[in-house]
């Protein structure tokens, strides 16, 4: 006459029972497809052209545009406690340096090429990923060369694009990562990395599914990178473009892509999981964006949440979706929170 709890659940569906499965902070870590580590993630740099600058960019919350004499002490910390890679965006500030083909890009004396020289030297180890884009270069701001009616010139920008990207690789880039969204970049960058003898060297990961938005703000603050006129609408993806998203990766993936990647990150979960689907055999990146970092901490700051809790929580929901690299401007942070 047992009428005990015990014989009771014994007797029900055990399956349903799943509690002991996730009892102990070890056995809940195990419950992911992947765990975070210090080199998934991606630290974004913005360079200025003015050596000594280290400005704090109001928008977006503990990063800075930095100069040149003043990368090396900010990252040396970082590099001992297990930052693995950055990626580079130049941001010319000097008076009339901008022009309608982006000159600065590749300057030899440039920022980006500059810091590629100093940080392969100073850093060894460290893997250095450059963006490869116009829009901080240009007088109009376009992320490429336009016609006269003031939209992209497809064919003129892929040259200049796969130019640029030539040149980063041959200053010793380890990656250059286009952002431009022109058509048939990817092909004409690995020709050119081809035609140099360096393509056995030089990872090209494509921001193949970039959508258009509002979270790329606080970026165009620290790279002064707005456009001058109009918006972004005619190159850069609709949020709602699934299906453009898929034949874009499908696309770049043809072109040759070693790393795919998606943009925004937390808004684009299925993106990044279609990627993953598409792209099964090649690593994918997804870039949490300049926004979604200010919304995180605007929201900590309001009291909604944690910083570092849903600073963990967006970033496992990106890794849940498919990806294994983070370009996350948490990555300072991540380094003090991560064991390994
Ligand atoms: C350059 C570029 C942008 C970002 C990465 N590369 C800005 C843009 O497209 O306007 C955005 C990154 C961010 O918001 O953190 N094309
Ligand atoms: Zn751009």
């Amino acid at each position: 006459t047992s009428t005990n709890a015990t014989s009771v659940s014994i007797s029900g569906d055990i399956s349903s029972q799943l509690h002991g499965g996730y009892s102990h902070p070890l056995s809940r870590a195990w419950q992911a497809d992947r765990q975070l580590t210090k080199s998934m993630l991606i630290y974004p740099l913005f360079i200025s052209d003015s050596p000594d600058e280290e400005t704090l960019i109001p928008s977006l919350p503990n990063q800075h545009r930095r100069g040149l004499n003043k990368l090396i002490p900010h990252l040396a910390p970082l590099v001992r406690k297990g930052l693995r890679s950055v990626i580079l965006f130049g941001v010319p500030t000097a008076p009339n340096t901008k022009d309608a083909l982006g000159t600065p890009a590749d300057d030899p004396d440039g920022p980006v090429i500059q810091t590629i020289r100093l940080l392969r030297s100073k850093f060894p180890s460290l893997f250095i990923v450059t963006d490869v884009c116009l829009c901080e270069y240009t007088s109009h701001g376009h992320c490429g060369i336009l016609r006269d009616d003031g939209s992209l010139n497809n064919a003129l920008s892929v040259d200049r694009i796969s130019d640029v990207a030539l040149a980063y690789a041959q200053a010793g880039a380890h990656c250059v990562a286009p952002s431009d969204m022109n058509d048939g970049r990817i092909k004409a960058i690995k020709l050119k990395l081809i035609e140099a003898g360096i393509a056995h060297q030089i990872v090209v990961m494509s921001y193949s599914a970039k959508f258009s938005g509002c979270l790329y703000g606080p970026f165009r603050d620290a790279a002064g990178s707005c456009p001058s006129f109009g918006d972004r609408k005619c190159y850069q993806l609709p949020p709602g473009g699934r299906g453009l998203a898929r034949r874009a990766i499908a696309r770049d993936i043809q072109e040759g892509a070693d790393i795919i990647m998606v943009k925004p990150a937390s808004s684009y979960l299925d993106i990044i999981s279609d990627a993953k689907e598409i792209g099964r055999d090649l690593p994918v990146a997804a870039y949490q964006v300049s926004g979604e970092f200010a919304m995180i901490h605007a929201g900590a700051k309001a009291g909604v949440f944690d910083l570092k809790t849903m600073a963990f929580e967006s970033t496992e929901g990106i890794l849940r979706a498919g990806a294994t690299i983070v370009v996350s401007y948490f990555t300072p942070d991540f380094l003090d929170w991560l064991e390994n």
